[in-house]
C-alpha cells in the first residue's frame, strides 16, 4: 500500500548507530536486542567470517535452499519470496524516491537488495528476492534463529526467543499510528494491534502458531484458500467504477486489511480506493481471477 515515511535528521543519527552496531556485531557477535534487530533496512552485513564453509557466504535464498531446502521449496511460494512483484515495481517507477526506500524497506529489506535495485532498476525484477531468508536470519553475516545451534557451516547459530513471539513480526505488519493511510481511525496496516487485542495474544497464540505451523515456511494468508476459509466471508460486488471484494471476519482471528471494507460509508469509500491501489498492479483478468479465487474460497458470489 503507498505510504510514505519521513526521512530525518533522526534518520541520519540512526544511520550512525546503525553502522556502528553493525561494525560491533562482526567484531564479536553482539546479540542484537529485541528492538535492534528489525531496523530497516538491514543494515549491510559487512565481510564474511573466515571460519564459514565459502558456500555460506553467498547470502540468496538459493544458495541457503542447497541445505535447507525444505524450507527453501515453502518460502519460494510464499508472499515473502514473491513481495517484490511486478506491481510493486510499477508503483515504485510512479513514486519518490523516498517512498520507494521506504517500499523497499519492508518488501525487500536487506540493504544488499536495495543496492541491487539501484544497480539494476526495473531490470532487477524476478533477479531480486522480496522477502528472504537472510532477511530474517542474518545479522552481520551470523545466523539467528528459534534455538542455539553450536555448529554448522556457518558458525555458531545464536537463538533468540523473538523468533517465537509475534513481535518478531510486527515491524512490517503494523504502521506505527499516525503514518500511512487511515481506514476508519486506524493504520491501513494494523494487524499487529488486533491480534495484541484478540483473544489469541492472551492464549499464547503467536503470528507463527497460525502462520508458521510446525516451523512451515509458507506464510499462508488471505491468498490461500484454504487459510482464507478458516477466517472470512467474501463477496465479490460490482458497481460502476469496477468490482471490488468485500471481506467480513468471522473467523475473529483478527481483523482483515487490505480486502477490508469499513463498517462506516466513508470508511467505505476510502477501503474501495485501497483495495483498488492494492491491486492495480494485477491486469483486470488476474483481479477477476483472484475475485473469483476469493468467492469460491468463501463459497459466495454476490
Ligand atoms: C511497514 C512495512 C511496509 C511498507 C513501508 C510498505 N508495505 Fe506494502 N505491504 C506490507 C505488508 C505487511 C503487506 C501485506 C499485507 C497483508 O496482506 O495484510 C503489503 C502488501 C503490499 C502489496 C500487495 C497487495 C496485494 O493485495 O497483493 C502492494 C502492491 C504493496 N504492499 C505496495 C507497497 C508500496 C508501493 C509501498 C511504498 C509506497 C509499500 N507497499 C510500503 C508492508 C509494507
Ligand atoms: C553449506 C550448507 C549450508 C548453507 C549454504 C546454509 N546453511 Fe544454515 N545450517 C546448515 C547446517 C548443517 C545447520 C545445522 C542444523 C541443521 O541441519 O538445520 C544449519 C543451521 C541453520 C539454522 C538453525 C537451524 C535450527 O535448527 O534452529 C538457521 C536459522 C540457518 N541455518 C539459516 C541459514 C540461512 C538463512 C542460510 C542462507 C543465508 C543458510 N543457513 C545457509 C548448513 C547450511
Ligand atoms: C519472514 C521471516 C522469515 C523468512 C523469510 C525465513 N524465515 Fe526461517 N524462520 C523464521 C522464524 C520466525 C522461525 C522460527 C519459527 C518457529 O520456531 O516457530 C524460522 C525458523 C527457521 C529454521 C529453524 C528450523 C525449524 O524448523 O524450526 C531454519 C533452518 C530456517 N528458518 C531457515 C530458513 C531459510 C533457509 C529461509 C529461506 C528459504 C527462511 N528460513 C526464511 C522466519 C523466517
Ligand atoms: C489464531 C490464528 C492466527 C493468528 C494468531 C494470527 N493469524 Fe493471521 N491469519 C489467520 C487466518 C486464518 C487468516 C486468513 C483469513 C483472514 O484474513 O482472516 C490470516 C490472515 C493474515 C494475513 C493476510 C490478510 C490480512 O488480514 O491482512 C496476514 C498478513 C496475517 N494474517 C498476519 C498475521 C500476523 C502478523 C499475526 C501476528 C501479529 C497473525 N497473522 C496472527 C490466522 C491467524
Ligand atoms: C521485512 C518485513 C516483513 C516481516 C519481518 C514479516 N513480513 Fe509478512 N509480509 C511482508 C510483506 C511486504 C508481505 C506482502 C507481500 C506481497 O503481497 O507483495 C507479507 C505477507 C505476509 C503474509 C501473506 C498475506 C496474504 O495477503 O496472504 C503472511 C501470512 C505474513 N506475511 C505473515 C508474517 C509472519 C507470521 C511474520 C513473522 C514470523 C512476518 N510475516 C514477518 C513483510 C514482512
Amino acid at each position: 500500500m503507498p505510504r510514505p515515511r519521513g526521512r530525518s535528521q533522526g534518520d541520519a543519527l540512526l544511520g550512525h548507530r546503525l553502522a556502528l552496531a553493525a561494525a560491533l556485531l562482526v567484531v564479536s557477535m553482539v546479540v542484537p536486542a529485541d528492538e535492534d534487530y528489525w531496523w530497516l533496512p538491514v543494515p549491510l552485513q559487512g565481510d564474511p567470517p573466515n571460519e564459514h564453509h565459502p558456500l555460506t557466504r553467498d547470502l540468496s535464498a538459493k544458495v541457503c535452499g542447497y541445505c535447507h531446502p525444505k524450507q527453501h521449496q515453502q518460502w519460494r511460494e510464499s508472499l515473502h519470496a514473491l513481495a517484490m512483484s511486478k506491481g510493486l515495481i510499477g508503483q515504485l517507477a510512479t513514486t519518490s524516491q523516498q517512498n520507494r526506500e521506504a517500499c523497499l524497506s519492508c518488501h525487500s529489506p536487506r540493504s544488499e537488495q536495495w543496492a541491487t535495485w539501484k544497480t539494476l532498476g526495473s531490470s532487477a525484477l524476478g533477479k531480486v528476492d522480496g522477502i528472504d531468508c537472510a532477511g530474517c536470519h542474518v545479522r552481520a553475516y551470523h545466523r539467528f534463529g528459534p534455538r542455539d545451534v553450536a555448529e554448522t557451516p556457518h558458525g555458531k547459530v545464536k537463538g533468540l526467543e523473538l523468533f517465537k513471539r509475534s513481535e518478531f513480526c510486527q515491524k512490517c505488519h503494523q504502521f506505527p499510528p499516525g503514518q500511512g493511510t487511515v481506514l476508519n481511525g486506524k493504520p491501513l496496516e494494523n494487524t499487529y494491534n488486533e491480534w495484541k487485542a484478540s483473544r489469541y495474544s492472551r492464549e499464547g497464540k503467536t503470528c507463527q502458531s497460525c502462520h508458521m505451523p510446525d516451523g512451515r515456511h509458507e506464510f499462508k494468508g488471505i491468498h490461500d484458500a484454504e487459510m482464507t476459509r478458516r477466517g472470512l466471508r467474501v463477496q465479490v460486488l460490482r458497481t460502476a467504477k469496477g468490482m471490488y471484494v468485500e471481506a467480513k471476519n468471522v473467523g475473529l482471528y483478527h481483523a482483515t486489511h487490505h480486502h477490508s471494507r469499513g463498517d462506516n460509508r466513508a470508511g467505505e469509500g476510502e477501503a474501495r480506493r485501497v483495495c483498488d491501489s492494492a491491486a492495480r498492479h494485477v491486469g483486470p483478468a488476474e483481479r477477476l481471477a483472484r475475485a473469483k479465487r476469493y468467492a469460491s474460497a468463501a463459497g459466495s458470489v454476490a
